[in-house]
Protein backbone atom coordinates (compact mmCIF):
# COMPACT_ATOMS: atom_id res chain seq x y z
CA UNK A 1 0.00 0.00 0.00
CA UNK A 2 0.99 3.98 -1.16
CA UNK A 3 1.83 6.20 2.13
CA UNK A 4 -0.91 7.65 3.31
CA UNK A 5 -0.43 11.49 4.38
CA UNK A 6 -4.51 12.15 5.90
CA UNK A 7 -5.74 15.50 7.46
CA UNK A 8 -8.17 16.01 9.83
CA UNK A 9 -11.93 15.80 9.45
CA UNK A 10 -13.95 19.17 10.75
CA UNK A 11 -16.93 20.99 9.67
CA UNK A 12 -16.97 18.42 6.42
CA UNK A 13 -13.52 19.70 5.69
CA UNK A 14 -10.35 18.39 5.20
CA UNK A 15 -7.73 20.51 7.01
CA UNK A 16 -3.79 19.96 8.15
CA UNK A 17 -2.05 21.50 10.41
CA UNK A 18 1.96 23.02 10.85
CA UNK A 19 3.06 20.27 11.93
CA UNK A 20 2.70 16.44 11.05
CA UNK A 21 2.93 12.83 13.16
CA UNK A 22 4.73 10.20 11.43
CA UNK A 23 2.81 6.80 11.79
CA UNK A 24 4.61 4.25 11.93
CA UNK A 25 4.21 -0.06 10.71
CA UNK A 26 4.97 -1.70 14.69
CA UNK A 27 5.79 -4.46 12.65
CA UNK A 28 9.23 -2.80 11.12
CA UNK A 29 9.56 0.56 12.49
CA UNK A 30 8.93 1.78 8.77
CA UNK A 31 6.57 5.19 8.21
CA UNK A 32 3.77 4.54 6.60
CA UNK A 33 2.14 7.77 6.32
CA UNK A 34 1.53 11.06 8.52
CA UNK A 35 -1.44 12.90 10.16
CA UNK A 36 -1.87 16.47 11.26
CA UNK A 37 -0.69 17.32 14.73
CA UNK A 38 -4.21 19.34 15.54
CA UNK A 39 -4.49 22.17 17.95
CA UNK A 40 -6.84 23.37 20.41
CA UNK A 41 -7.42 25.50 17.81
CA UNK A 42 -9.02 22.83 15.71
CA UNK A 43 -10.94 20.93 18.77
CA UNK A 44 -12.53 24.25 19.55
CA UNK A 45 -13.53 24.40 15.67
CA UNK A 46 -14.72 20.43 15.74
CA UNK A 47 -16.81 21.84 18.90
CA UNK A 48 -18.38 24.54 17.47
CA UNK A 49 -18.75 22.85 13.62
CA UNK A 50 -20.80 19.57 16.01
CA UNK A 51 -22.75 22.31 18.19
CA UNK A 52 -24.22 24.43 15.20
CA UNK A 53 -25.04 20.91 13.23
CA UNK A 54 -26.94 19.85 16.02
CA UNK A 55 -29.94 21.69 15.48
CA UNK A 56 -30.90 19.92 12.29
CA UNK A 57 -29.00 16.70 13.16
CA UNK A 58 -31.49 16.28 16.04
CA UNK A 59 -34.81 17.61 14.05
CA UNK A 60 -33.62 14.59 11.25
CA UNK A 61 -36.32 11.43 11.55
CA UNK A 62 -34.76 8.22 13.55
CA UNK A 63 -35.34 6.54 9.85
CA UNK A 64 -33.41 9.74 8.25
CA UNK A 65 -30.65 9.08 10.76
CA UNK A 66 -30.74 5.43 10.06
CA UNK A 67 -30.43 5.57 6.86
CA UNK A 68 -27.22 7.71 6.85
CA UNK A 69 -25.75 4.86 9.43
CA UNK A 70 -26.89 1.96 7.13
CA UNK A 71 -24.51 3.85 3.99
CA UNK A 72 -21.62 3.67 6.10
CA UNK A 73 -22.23 0.46 7.23
CA UNK A 74 -22.25 -0.60 3.30
CA UNK A 75 -18.97 1.44 2.46
CA UNK A 76 -17.05 -0.48 4.99
CA UNK A 77 -18.39 -4.11 4.34
CA UNK A 78 -17.60 -2.61 0.57
CA UNK A 79 -14.20 -1.58 1.83
CA UNK A 80 -13.43 -4.36 4.22
CA UNK A 81 -9.85 -4.98 2.50
CA UNK A 82 -8.61 -1.58 1.88
CA UNK A 83 -9.81 -0.55 5.89
CA UNK A 84 -8.33 -3.55 7.15
CA UNK A 85 -4.79 -3.45 5.31
CA UNK A 86 -4.48 0.05 7.07
CA UNK A 87 -5.41 -1.28 10.46
CA UNK A 88 -2.87 -3.97 10.28
CA UNK A 89 -0.31 -1.53 9.16
CA UNK A 90 -0.74 0.41 11.50
CA UNK A 91 -1.24 -1.86 14.59
CA UNK A 92 0.08 -4.85 13.35
CA UNK A 93 -2.84 -7.04 13.92
CA UNK A 94 -2.95 -10.16 11.45
CA UNK A 95 -5.02 -9.37 8.25
CA UNK A 96 -7.36 -11.77 9.66
CA UNK A 97 -8.07 -10.20 13.16
CA UNK A 98 -8.34 -7.02 10.80
CA UNK A 99 -11.08 -8.13 8.70
CA UNK A 100 -13.18 -9.34 11.60
CA UNK A 101 -12.91 -5.79 13.29
CA UNK A 102 -14.02 -4.30 10.48
CA UNK A 103 -17.18 -6.54 10.29
CA UNK A 104 -17.34 -6.11 14.21
CA UNK A 105 -16.96 -2.29 13.79
CA UNK A 106 -19.74 -2.36 10.87
CA UNK A 107 -21.96 -4.36 13.54
CA UNK A 108 -22.15 -1.62 15.72
CA UNK A 109 -23.17 0.87 12.93
CA UNK A 110 -26.15 -1.69 11.91
CA UNK A 111 -27.19 -2.33 15.34
CA UNK A 112 -27.55 1.19 16.56
CA UNK A 113 -29.18 1.93 12.90
CA UNK A 114 -31.75 0.03 13.96
CA UNK A 115 -31.91 0.68 17.39
CA UNK A 116 -32.47 4.65 16.44
CA UNK A 117 -36.23 3.21 15.89
CA UNK A 118 -36.76 2.20 19.09
CA UNK A 119 -36.13 5.42 21.31
CA UNK A 120 -39.16 5.26 23.47
CA UNK A 121 -40.89 7.19 25.51
CA UNK A 122 -43.23 6.30 28.24
CA UNK A 123 -47.00 7.94 29.88
CA UNK A 124 -47.47 8.07 33.43
CA UNK A 125 -51.11 8.52 35.22
CA UNK A 126 -50.71 12.18 37.12
CA UNK A 127 -50.83 12.81 40.63
CA UNK A 128 -54.12 14.82 39.74
CA UNK A 129 -57.20 14.01 37.49
CA UNK A 130 -56.40 17.15 35.57
CA UNK A 131 -52.69 16.12 34.88
CA UNK A 132 -51.08 13.93 32.18
CA UNK A 133 -47.33 13.09 32.35
CA UNK A 134 -44.82 12.28 29.27
CA UNK A 135 -41.72 11.03 29.51
CA UNK A 136 -39.45 11.46 26.04
CA UNK A 137 -36.00 10.88 25.52
CA UNK A 138 -33.90 13.34 23.55
CA UNK A 139 -30.04 13.50 22.58
CA UNK A 140 -27.63 14.61 25.33
CA UNK A 141 -26.10 16.76 22.70
CA UNK A 142 -22.35 17.34 21.37
CA UNK A 143 -20.51 14.40 22.60
CA UNK A 144 -16.71 14.23 22.70
CA UNK A 145 -14.85 10.90 22.59
CA UNK A 146 -11.35 9.69 23.44
CA UNK A 147 -10.32 6.42 21.29
CA UNK A 148 -7.77 3.53 21.87
CA UNK A 149 -4.96 2.00 19.30
CA UNK A 150 -6.03 -1.79 20.47
CA UNK A 151 -8.88 -1.62 18.37
CA UNK A 152 -8.82 1.29 16.07
CA UNK A 153 -12.19 1.05 14.18
CA UNK A 154 -14.66 -0.85 16.47
CA UNK A 155 -14.04 1.64 19.59
CA UNK A 156 -14.68 4.57 17.19
CA UNK A 157 -18.23 2.68 15.86
CA UNK A 158 -18.97 1.57 19.63
CA UNK A 159 -19.28 5.37 20.22
CA UNK A 160 -20.18 6.93 17.29
CA UNK A 161 -23.04 4.73 16.06
CA UNK A 162 -25.27 5.00 19.22
CA UNK A 163 -24.34 8.81 19.51
CA UNK A 164 -25.65 9.64 15.67
CA UNK A 165 -28.65 7.51 16.17
CA UNK A 166 -29.80 8.55 18.97
CA UNK A 167 -29.53 12.36 17.29
CA UNK A 168 -25.83 13.83 18.69
CA UNK A 169 -23.36 15.26 16.72
CA UNK A 170 -19.88 13.90 17.35
CA UNK A 171 -16.24 14.44 17.36
CA UNK A 172 -13.42 12.09 17.92
CA UNK A 173 -9.79 12.06 18.95
CA UNK A 174 -7.78 8.69 17.59
CA UNK A 175 -4.55 7.69 19.51
CA UNK A 176 -1.65 8.69 17.67
CA UNK A 177 -0.46 4.99 17.13
CA UNK A 178 -3.45 4.43 14.73
CA UNK A 179 -4.84 7.46 13.51
CA UNK A 180 -5.13 6.72 9.38
CA UNK A 181 -7.76 4.16 10.61
CA UNK A 182 -10.29 6.87 12.41
CA UNK A 183 -9.77 9.41 9.40
CA UNK A 184 -10.71 6.74 6.56
CA UNK A 185 -13.74 5.98 8.44
CA UNK A 186 -14.57 9.63 8.23
CA UNK A 187 -13.89 9.19 4.47
CA UNK A 188 -16.79 6.69 4.41
CA UNK A 189 -18.80 9.26 6.33
CA UNK A 190 -17.80 11.98 3.96
CA UNK A 191 -19.02 9.49 1.01
CA UNK A 192 -22.43 8.26 2.86
CA UNK A 193 -23.32 11.43 2.59
CA UNK A 194 -23.33 13.09 6.72
CA UNK A 195 -24.05 16.95 7.13
CA UNK A 196 -21.09 18.86 7.85
CA UNK A 197 -20.37 18.75 11.35
CA UNK A 198 -22.26 16.27 12.64
CA UNK A 199 -18.94 13.67 12.60
CA UNK A 200 -15.63 15.17 13.09
CA UNK A 201 -11.78 13.83 13.61
CA UNK A 202 -8.94 15.61 15.44
CA UNK A 203 -5.47 13.79 15.54
CA UNK A 204 -4.26 16.25 18.28
CA UNK A 205 -2.04 15.95 21.89
CA UNK A 206 -4.03 14.41 24.89
CA UNK A 207 -3.78 17.45 26.66
CA UNK A 208 -5.17 19.53 23.65
CA UNK A 209 -8.21 17.55 23.44
CA UNK A 210 -8.82 17.50 26.80
CA UNK A 211 -8.03 20.91 28.27
CA UNK A 212 -10.41 22.19 25.21
CA UNK A 213 -13.53 19.77 26.53
CA UNK A 214 -12.71 20.35 29.54
CA UNK A 215 -13.26 24.04 29.62
CA UNK A 216 -16.36 23.91 26.96
CA UNK A 217 -20.29 24.12 28.17
CA UNK A 218 -20.99 23.06 24.71
CA UNK A 219 -19.96 19.51 25.25
CA UNK A 220 -22.41 17.41 27.30
CA UNK A 221 -20.66 14.33 27.10
CA UNK A 222 -17.06 12.87 27.30
CA UNK A 223 -16.86 8.84 26.35
CA UNK A 224 -13.61 6.74 26.47
CA UNK A 225 -12.12 3.83 26.34
CA UNK A 226 -8.77 3.84 27.65
CA UNK A 227 -6.69 3.20 31.47
CA UNK A 228 -8.29 3.38 34.62
CA UNK A 229 -5.70 6.04 35.56
CA UNK A 230 -6.34 8.38 32.87
CA UNK A 231 -10.28 7.31 32.88
CA UNK A 232 -10.29 8.87 37.14
CA UNK A 233 -8.51 11.74 35.23
CA UNK A 234 -11.05 12.80 33.17
CA UNK A 235 -13.62 11.94 35.28
CA UNK A 236 -12.79 15.10 37.37
CA UNK A 237 -12.12 17.02 34.61
CA UNK A 238 -15.87 16.14 33.37
CA UNK A 239 -17.17 17.75 36.73
CA UNK A 240 -16.12 21.48 35.32
CA UNK A 241 -19.24 21.78 33.27
CA UNK A 242 -21.23 18.24 34.72
CA UNK A 243 -20.46 16.39 32.07
CA UNK A 244 -22.22 13.27 30.88
CA UNK A 245 -19.42 10.41 31.26
CA UNK A 246 -19.37 6.92 29.82
CA UNK A 247 -15.87 5.15 30.55
CA UNK A 248 -14.57 2.01 29.57
CA UNK A 249 -11.56 1.07 31.51
CA UNK A 250 -8.68 -1.34 32.50
CA UNK A 251 -9.13 -4.83 33.18
CA UNK A 252 -7.67 -7.45 34.82
CA UNK A 253 -9.61 -10.95 33.87
CA UNK A 254 -10.29 -14.13 35.94
CA UNK A 255 -10.22 -17.58 33.59
CA UNK A 256 -11.35 -20.42 36.32
CA UNK A 257 -11.29 -23.97 35.18
CA UNK A 258 -13.54 -26.26 37.40
CA UNK A 259 -12.97 -30.14 38.06
CA UNK A 260 -16.02 -30.83 35.64
CA UNK A 261 -15.09 -28.57 32.47
CA UNK A 262 -14.71 -30.12 29.05
CA UNK A 263 -11.08 -29.21 28.91
CA UNK A 264 -11.18 -29.30 24.58
CA UNK A 265 -14.13 -26.28 24.91
CA UNK A 266 -11.89 -24.39 27.72
CA UNK A 267 -8.58 -24.71 26.16
CA UNK A 268 -10.36 -23.36 22.85
CA UNK A 269 -11.67 -20.57 24.94
CA UNK A 270 -8.90 -19.42 26.48
CA UNK A 271 -7.26 -19.51 23.38
CA UNK A 272 -9.39 -16.98 21.56
CA UNK A 273 -9.84 -15.16 24.67
CA UNK A 274 -5.86 -14.73 25.28
CA UNK A 275 -4.21 -14.51 21.79
CA UNK A 276 -6.83 -11.71 20.17
CA UNK A 277 -4.85 -8.97 19.26
CA UNK A 278 -1.74 -10.44 20.83
CA UNK A 279 -2.90 -10.13 24.37
CA UNK A 280 -3.49 -6.24 23.77
CA UNK A 281 -7.52 -6.19 25.24
CA UNK A 282 -9.40 -4.88 27.43
CA UNK A 283 -11.30 -8.18 28.42
CA UNK A 284 -8.31 -10.71 27.82
CA UNK A 285 -8.04 -13.34 30.29
CA UNK A 286 -4.88 -12.26 32.49
CA UNK A 287 -4.86 -14.91 35.29
CA UNK A 288 -5.70 -18.65 35.13
CA UNK A 289 -6.79 -20.00 38.11
CA UNK A 290 -7.42 -24.09 37.82
CA UNK A 291 -8.87 -26.68 39.78
CA UNK A 292 -6.18 -29.42 40.83
CA UNK A 293 -8.15 -32.14 39.47
CA UNK A 294 -7.30 -31.24 35.79
CA UNK A 295 -4.22 -28.47 36.57
CA UNK A 296 -1.78 -30.71 34.57
CA UNK A 297 -4.07 -31.53 31.95
CA UNK A 298 -5.51 -28.15 31.22
CA UNK A 299 -1.76 -27.32 30.69
CA UNK A 300 -0.85 -29.74 28.94
CA UNK A 301 -3.57 -29.41 26.22
CA UNK A 302 -3.23 -25.85 26.22
CA UNK A 303 0.45 -26.01 25.56
CA UNK A 304 0.48 -27.81 22.42
CA UNK A 305 -2.22 -25.70 21.14
CA UNK A 306 -0.14 -22.54 22.37
CA UNK A 307 3.04 -24.32 20.34
CA UNK A 308 1.11 -23.63 16.74
CA UNK A 309 1.07 -20.09 16.88
CA UNK A 310 2.68 -18.35 14.26
CA UNK A 311 4.44 -14.94 15.39
CA UNK A 312 4.93 -12.35 12.55
CA UNK A 313 4.13 -9.32 10.75
CA UNK A 314 0.59 -9.40 10.27
CA UNK A 315 0.84 -8.83 6.40
CA UNK A 316 1.86 -12.02 6.52
CA UNK A 317 -0.10 -15.05 5.66
CA UNK A 318 -0.95 -17.26 8.28
CA UNK A 319 0.41 -15.78 11.08
CA UNK A 320 -1.59 -15.36 14.00
CA UNK A 321 0.39 -13.07 16.67
CA UNK A 322 1.59 -9.68 15.08
CA UNK A 323 3.78 -7.48 17.70
CA UNK A 324 2.90 -5.28 20.04
CA UNK A 325 1.89 -2.09 19.84
CA UNK A 326 5.60 -0.04 21.17
CA UNK A 327 8.72 -0.84 23.24
CA UNK A 328 6.82 0.04 26.12
CA UNK A 329 4.29 -2.21 26.10
CA UNK A 330 7.04 -5.22 25.13
CA UNK A 331 8.82 -4.19 28.37
CA UNK A 332 5.86 -4.22 30.70
CA UNK A 333 5.58 -8.30 29.12
CA UNK A 334 9.05 -9.33 29.55
CA UNK A 335 8.97 -7.55 32.90
CA UNK A 336 5.40 -9.68 33.73
CA UNK A 337 7.14 -12.74 33.00
CA UNK A 338 10.58 -11.82 34.77
CA UNK A 339 8.58 -11.22 38.07
CA UNK A 340 7.05 -14.52 37.75
CA UNK A 341 10.25 -16.51 37.01
CA UNK A 342 12.34 -15.19 39.90
CA UNK A 343 8.90 -15.90 42.45
CA UNK A 344 9.38 -19.38 41.42
CA UNK A 345 6.80 -20.08 38.41
CA UNK A 346 7.97 -22.14 35.59
CA UNK A 347 8.14 -21.00 31.69
CA UNK A 348 6.12 -24.11 30.04
CA UNK A 349 6.84 -22.49 26.37
CA UNK A 350 7.52 -18.50 25.03
CA UNK A 351 8.57 -16.46 28.04
CA UNK A 352 10.85 -14.22 25.58
CA UNK A 353 9.97 -11.51 23.39
CA UNK A 354 12.71 -10.16 20.56
CA UNK A 355 13.29 -6.89 18.86
CA UNK A 356 13.40 -7.96 15.19
CA UNK A 357 13.62 -5.47 12.47
CA UNK A 358 12.44 -2.50 14.67
CA UNK A 359 9.38 -4.72 15.68
CA UNK A 360 8.97 -5.93 19.29
CA UNK A 361 7.29 -9.50 19.17
CA UNK A 362 6.72 -11.88 22.08
CA UNK A 363 6.60 -15.49 22.27
CA UNK A 364 2.91 -16.52 23.46
CA UNK A 365 4.06 -18.18 26.88
CA UNK A 366 2.61 -20.55 29.66
CA UNK A 367 3.91 -20.07 32.50
CA UNK A 368 2.99 -22.71 35.45
CA UNK A 369 3.28 -23.18 39.22
CA UNK A 370 2.32 -19.26 39.50
CA UNK A 371 1.38 -18.14 43.08
CA UNK A 372 -1.06 -14.68 43.32
CA UNK A 373 2.33 -12.46 44.58
CA UNK A 374 3.27 -12.36 41.19
CA UNK A 375 2.81 -9.09 39.00
CA UNK A 376 0.65 -11.36 36.35
CA UNK A 377 -1.41 -11.92 38.77
CA UNK A 378 -2.20 -8.37 39.82
CA UNK A 379 -1.93 -6.29 36.86
CA UNK A 380 -3.44 -6.07 33.31
CA UNK A 381 -0.15 -7.89 30.92
CA UNK A 382 -1.23 -6.83 27.84
CA UNK A 383 0.76 -9.59 26.30
CA UNK A 384 0.13 -13.12 24.92
CA UNK A 385 1.08 -14.30 28.59
CA UNK A 386 -0.54 -17.46 30.46
CA UNK A 387 -0.30 -17.84 34.02
CA UNK A 388 -1.59 -20.66 35.39
CA UNK A 389 -2.32 -21.18 39.30
CA UNK A 390 -3.15 -24.38 41.28
CA UNK A 391 -6.43 -23.70 43.66
CA UNK A 392 -8.17 -26.46 45.81
CA UNK A 393 -11.79 -25.13 45.17
CA UNK A 394 -14.01 -23.18 43.20
CA UNK A 395 -14.67 -20.36 46.41
CA UNK A 396 -10.93 -20.42 46.25
CA UNK A 397 -10.73 -19.02 42.62
CA UNK A 398 -13.65 -16.89 43.22
CA UNK A 399 -12.35 -15.45 46.02
CA UNK A 400 -9.05 -14.53 44.23
CA UNK A 401 -10.63 -13.38 41.24
CA UNK A 402 -12.51 -10.98 43.12
CA UNK A 403 -9.79 -9.64 44.75
CA UNK A 404 -9.25 -6.96 42.51
CA UNK A 405 -9.96 -3.32 41.95
CA UNK A 406 -10.95 -4.53 38.31
CA UNK A 407 -14.04 -6.06 36.99
CA UNK A 408 -14.41 -5.76 33.12
CA UNK A 409 -14.47 -9.40 32.39
CA UNK A 410 -14.52 -12.81 33.72
CA UNK A 411 -14.41 -16.48 32.58
CA UNK A 412 -15.36 -19.47 33.89
CA UNK A 413 -15.87 -23.27 32.54
CA UNK A 414 -17.58 -25.74 34.37
CA UNK A 415 -20.25 -28.50 33.02
CA UNK A 416 -22.75 -27.57 36.13
CA UNK A 417 -25.57 -25.57 35.44
CA UNK A 418 -26.20 -25.22 39.41
CA UNK A 419 -22.44 -24.57 39.92
CA UNK A 420 -22.26 -22.56 37.38
CA UNK A 421 -25.25 -20.10 37.92
CA UNK A 422 -23.80 -19.34 41.77
CA UNK A 423 -19.92 -18.36 40.28
CA UNK A 424 -21.49 -15.89 37.58
CA UNK A 425 -24.10 -13.93 40.32
CA UNK A 426 -20.90 -14.20 42.54
CA UNK A 427 -18.29 -12.99 40.20
CA UNK A 428 -17.90 -8.82 39.98
CA UNK A 429 -17.56 -8.42 36.68
CA UNK A 430 -19.95 -6.56 33.52
CA UNK A 431 -19.31 -9.52 30.86
CA UNK A 432 -19.23 -13.27 31.82
CA UNK A 433 -18.04 -16.25 29.92
CA UNK A 434 -19.67 -19.19 31.26
CA UNK A 435 -18.02 -21.98 28.76
CA UNK A 436 -17.17 -19.06 26.84
CA UNK A 437 -14.07 -16.74 25.68
CA UNK A 438 -15.43 -14.58 23.03
CA UNK A 439 -18.26 -13.44 24.56
CA UNK A 440 -18.13 -9.35 22.46
CA UNK A 441 -21.37 -8.33 20.21
CA UNK A 442 -23.16 -5.30 19.14
CA UNK A 443 -25.98 -6.64 20.28
CA UNK A 444 -24.83 -7.39 24.45
CA UNK A 445 -24.28 -4.32 27.05
CA UNK A 446 -20.36 -4.43 27.41
CA UNK A 447 -18.82 -2.40 30.24
CA UNK A 448 -17.41 -2.69 33.44
CA UNK A 449 -17.77 -2.78 37.33
CA UNK A 450 -15.68 -1.20 39.90
CA UNK A 451 -12.68 0.41 38.65
CA UNK A 452 -13.31 -0.92 34.84
CA UNK A 453 -15.66 2.09 33.96
CA UNK A 454 -18.57 3.68 33.96
CA UNK A 455 -21.88 3.02 31.82
CA UNK A 456 -22.60 0.17 29.21
CA UNK A 457 -21.77 0.11 25.46
CA UNK A 458 -23.13 -1.56 22.89
CA UNK A 459 -27.25 -3.43 23.04
CA UNK A 460 -29.93 -1.15 23.91
CA UNK A 461 -28.10 0.41 26.68
CA UNK A 462 -25.74 1.62 24.33
CA UNK A 463 -28.17 4.01 23.46
CA UNK A 464 -29.47 4.90 26.20
CA UNK A 465 -26.06 6.25 27.45
CA UNK A 466 -26.65 9.14 24.48
CA UNK A 467 -30.13 10.23 25.69
CA UNK A 468 -31.63 12.14 28.23
CA UNK A 469 -35.03 12.33 30.25
CA UNK A 470 -37.52 14.42 30.04
CA UNK A 471 -40.84 14.64 31.92
CA UNK A 472 -43.79 17.06 30.47
CA UNK A 473 -46.61 17.68 32.68
CA UNK A 474 -49.82 18.24 30.93
CA UNK A 475 -52.50 20.55 32.79
CA UNK A 476 -56.12 19.54 30.82
C1 LIG B 1 -11.28 -3.62 24.44
O1 LIG B 1 -10.27 -4.29 24.53
O2 LIG B 1 -11.33 -2.53 25.02
C2 LIG B 1 -12.49 -4.00 23.62
C3 LIG B 1 -12.60 -5.43 23.32
C4 LIG B 1 -13.87 -5.79 22.62
O3 LIG B 1 -14.70 -4.94 22.30
O4 LIG B 1 -14.07 -6.98 22.38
Amino acid sequence: MERMDLLNYIRGDWVGADENYDVVNPANGEVIGSVPKGTERDVAEAIDAAYEALPSWRELTAEERAGYLEALFDLMIENEDELATIMTLENGKPMKESRAEVQYAASFIKWFAEEARRIYGKTIPGKAKNQRIQVIRQPVGVVAAITPWNFPAAMITRKMAPALAAGCTFLVKPPLETPLTALKLMEYCERAGFPAGVVNTIVTPDEAFSETIKNSEKVRKLTFTGSTEVGSLLMKQSAEHIKNVSFELGGQAPFIVLNDADLDKTVAAAMASKFRNAGQTCIASNRFYVEAGVYDKFVEQLTEQVKKLKVGNGLDEGIDIGPLINKEGFEKVQKHVNDAVDKGAEVVCGGKGEEKNGGYFFAPTVLKNVSDDMLCMNEETFGPVIPVQKVETAEEAVGLANATRFGLAGYFFTESVTRGTKIAEALDYGIIGWNHGAPSAAQAPFGGMKESGIGREGGHEGIEAYLETKYISLGL
